[in-house]
């Protein structure tokens, strides 16, 4: 019996496998239930007790032996494992960044406006971009065949009746005093359309936000004050801004919104032409026909509107010399803008 111990001894010392899958062979054939070791137990029974002793450390030796062996071999394959699927990694390549994505700069303008105005209490409304003359037009006080109407170059999808891109989103306004009762205070961003050539300064698609306050005792002073909040949280506490008369056919009186130039503070620059000042919105109070047309009581209420393109604002805030940039998504123009928030 001892013979045979040794003799396992040896086996487990000169045992070299080639493939991981061997140690399990071999570990089986030790030390399972059918293995070497069970054998030699069984065996071990049937000893006679003066040699119990010694027989009984030599398989001690050989079973702890049999389990070190087996555990260092597992390590070394593992290892070896490792390495090799390590070899195909060059860890001084430089990695790969995870590009991230950032927001359109009209997106972001589009957003602070949004939340200048929430602040003061607006909500934002939306309507469709293919509308009918009624709600561009007719509703908002062109009459048919009105110059006015040449104001806006207009795309036409059908004649007869009317459907057609709209040019502003002054729609969206008449659409929410038509489904709404005073008071009414929203803002309405959207994109419109306008058949005109495309140039540094104008495009034939672009974004605008326009808004419509209606209540009872709505003034003029409510409109400036609301137009003034906005230019100091949009270019600055330090803005100011002044009224020029103008005309539309939905407001009366109208008129146009300059903010002083937030690049020169006024001094006069190429931006703002050497006046000092930057036009930046058309506004007026709601022309009593417009809240009529709507189904709205012109002798209990009155409301001022707005309009804003959000093209001509991000141009001003951003520095922007071509509107034709925000729609080229050139990745190296739109990555300016991911430090800005919105
Ligand atoms: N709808 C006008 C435009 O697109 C802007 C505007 C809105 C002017 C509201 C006055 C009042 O030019």
């Amino acid at each position: 019996m001892i013979d045979k111990i040794n003799d396992l001894i040896g086996r487990v010392r000169e045992f070299h496998p080639t493939a991981a899958k061997e140690i399990e062979e071999f570990r089986i054939r030790m030390l399972g239930k059918k293995g070497e070791l069970n054998a030699i137990f069984e065996e071990f029974k049937r000893v006679a007790p003066e040699f119990k002793r010694e027989l009984g450390q030599r398989i001690n030796e050989l079973k702890n032996l049999t389990n070190e062996r087996i555990n260092e071999l597992r390590t070394q394959f593992e290892e070896k494992e490792n390495a090799a699927s390590d070899s195909t990694l060059d860890m001084t390549r430089p990695g790969t960044a995870d590009e991230l994505g950032s927001r359109h700069p009209i997106s972001i303008v589009r957003n602070e406006i949004v939340s200048i105005f929430s602040r003061m209490g607006y909500t934002v409304a939306d309507g469709p971009e293919i509308e009918d003359d009624w709600h561009v037009f007719s509703a908002l006080n062109f009459p048919p065949e009105h110059p006015a109407r040449d104001m806006q170059d207009t795309f036409f999808i059908e004649k007869n009746p009317d459907i057609l891109l709209r040019t502003h989103t002054s729609s969206i306004q008449v659409r929410t005093m038509e489904r709404q009762k005073p008071p009414i205070r929203v803002i309405c961003p959207g994109r419109v359309f306008r058949n005109e050539a495309i140039s540094a300064r104008a495009h034939c698609i672009f974004h605008q936000v326009e808004g419509l306050y209606i209540d009872e005792n709505v003034s003029f002073a409510d409109l400036k004050q609301s137009i003034l909040y906005f230019a100091k949280e949009m270019f600055g506490e330090s803005s100011t801004i002044r009224l020029r008369p103008s005309y539309f056919p939905f407001t009366e009186p109208s008129a146009e919104v300059d903010v002083s130039c937030n690049l020169c503070g006024g001094k006069g620059c190429n931006v703002c032409k050497h006046t000092g000042w930057l036009e930046i919105m058309g506004c007026g109070m709601v022309d009593p026909a417009v809240l009529e047309a709507s189904g709205i009581d012109s002798r209990k209420y009155s409301g001022f509107a707005f309009g804003m393109g959000i093209e001509r604002i991000a141009m001003l805030k951003f520095g922007v010399r071509d509107l034709r940039l925000y729609f080229e998504n050139d990745v190296r123009f739109l990555h300016q803008f991911d430090s800005a928030i919105g």
